[in-house]
């Protein structure tokens, strides 16, 4: 490897020596790690070649945004989800996702999101009934059906029954389940194979496709107009006219479900203890929360008001960012921030430790939302990539955005809440999973 220029070698057998706790919990290790070597390293497993693991920013801008072209997504995002949640935005490469990102990107444009506000904000208000006030409540659960609530009456408005939705919610999380545990325990695919489960869930992929599959077919022959993302997805056209077959839809229609819904029910649990545990921070966001609900009932104009209330998410997602870490491949020979690596070379961003990185944020670990106050340019920078950055940037983020604040909204206007919750602890599976946080809601 002369002529290469890698970052300092971490010796495989420290990762078998660790493996079981780094199966539980990778981010201790990178952590340390990534401190003793200057923000990367690399490992050679013997199955593959080199693996990168940095939190440096021009090692993440160059990759993601500024050479993104050297790089495509690793198998583990590509055959293996694709396996279970089917080939869409999120799992597909090349040609074939710039196609469909190009068909799909408009819909989710900040202007068309817009026209959805009242869908989410309904969706939102109707689960926050569901709360029994005066109790401490484990936070999470209440999020997850929210968030996927939200994105299931944004897909398909309201066509779909009860539950189908609850049925579809259930085996996608069993999906995401199974997929973590075959990422973390390759060795035990035989085990799967053996014991039927492979079986099982492959069973459920086809019952969730099948069941998009139904609602698709309805609404191709209903005759009412819906202004939803399945309208648009169903509406949108290729240069030669033509649209998304049912295969197509199904894919990106599960993508939708699997990436929208998670990853804001982590970042909506977060956010909220954090402010429950930050009592200052807290009254500073009810303060304006009470202002704009005294000035408008237009969920939209709440949303661009709230200027504290979207600091406080930002900050959140920098602490906790659901989507911690991801990974590119390099197609051919290339430079790469201060080293020069072998094509096959992956790479893993960890965008929490980035986030945490004290070259780039002044006190790294603590929730200070007035940092994008005062410099609101952070949102922009190379440091700073909840969604990711350059062209496969998250295509939900104006969607995610706007949830998450109407949420919070809805919540400190008509609860206070608190929690005993001491140390936020975290579980890092595809997406940065909360561990038993939890939440009293007591009404105002
Ligand atoms: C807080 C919430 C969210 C976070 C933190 C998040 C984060 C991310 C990140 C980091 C990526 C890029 C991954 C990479 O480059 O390897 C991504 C991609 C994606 N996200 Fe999100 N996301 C969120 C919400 C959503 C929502 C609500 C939707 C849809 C309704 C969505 C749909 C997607 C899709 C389809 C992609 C793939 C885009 C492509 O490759 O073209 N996400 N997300």
């Amino acid at each position: 490897m002369s002529e290469y220029r890698y970052p300092n070698k971490v010796p495989f057998r420290k990762f078998i020596l660790n493996s079981s706790k780094i199966a539980k919990n990778p981010i201790p290790f990178q952590n340390k790690w990534l401190k003793q070597n200057n923000n990367s390293f690399y490992v050679r497993p013997f199955f593959r070649g080199a693996v990168i693991i940095s939190c440096n920013k021009d090692v993440a801008s160059q990759m993601l945004q500024k050479k993104h072209k050297d790089f495509h997504k690793s198998k583990i995002q590509t055959q293996f989800l694709s396996k279970y949640i089917g080939y869409g935005l999120l799992t597909s490469s090349g040609d074939y996702w710039l196609q469909q990102r190009r068909l799909i990107q408009p819909g989710f444009h900040r202007e068309k999101i817009k026209n959805l506000v009242s869908v989410i904000d309904l969706a939102i208000k109707d689960q926050l009934k569901k709360v029994s006030p005066n109790k401490e409540l484990e936070l999470y659960p209440l999020m997850n059906e929210l968030a996927f609530e939200v994105v299931a009456k944004s897909l398909f408005d309201f066509s779909a029954e009860r539950e189908t939705l609850k049925r579809l919610q259930f085996i996608i999380e069993k999906l995401q389940k199974f997929i973590t545990t075959e990422i973390r325990q390759p060795y035990k695919k035989l085990g799967f194979y053996v014991s039927g489960k492979m079986r099982y869930h492959n069973g459920l992929v086809k019952e969730s496709r099948d069941i998009i599959e139904a609602i698709i077919n309805q609404r191709r022959t209903s005759d009412t107009t819906h202004d939803d993302l399945l309208q648009m997805l169903l509406d949108a056209q290729y240069e030669d006219g033509s649209s998304m077959t049912n295969t197509q839809l199904i894919d990106e229609i599960l993508i939708l479900f699997v990436a929208g819904h998670e990853t804001t029910a982590n970042a909506l649990t977060f956010t909220l203890t954090l402010l429950a545990k930050h009592k200052n921070i807290l009254e500073k966001a009810k303060k304006e929360v009470e202002e704009i609900a005294s000035n408008t009932n237009n969920p939209l104009g709440a949303i661009s008001n709230l200027k504290y209330l979207s600091a406080c998410i930002n900050e959140s997602l920098r602490l906790y960012p659901p989507a911690w870490i991801t990974d590119r491949v390099a197609i051919n020979d290339t430079e790469l921030g201060d080293f020069y690596i072998k094509k096959g070379t992956m790479i893993g961003v960890s965008i929490y430790e980035l986030h945490r990185n004290s070259e780039y944020w002044e006190n790294p670990n603590d929730f200070i939302p007035e940092r994008f106050i005062e410099k609101p340019e952070f949102v922009k920078a190379d440091y700073y990539i909840p969604f990711g950055a350059g062209p496969r940037l998250c295509i939900g983020n104006n969607f995610a955005m706007f949830e998450m604040v109407l949420t919070v909204f809805e919540v400190l206007k008509h609860y206070d809440i608190s929690t005993t919750t001491n140390q936020i602890k975290v579980n890092p599976l595809i997406t940065l999973k909360p561990i038993g946080l939890t939440l009293m809601f007591k009404k105002k």
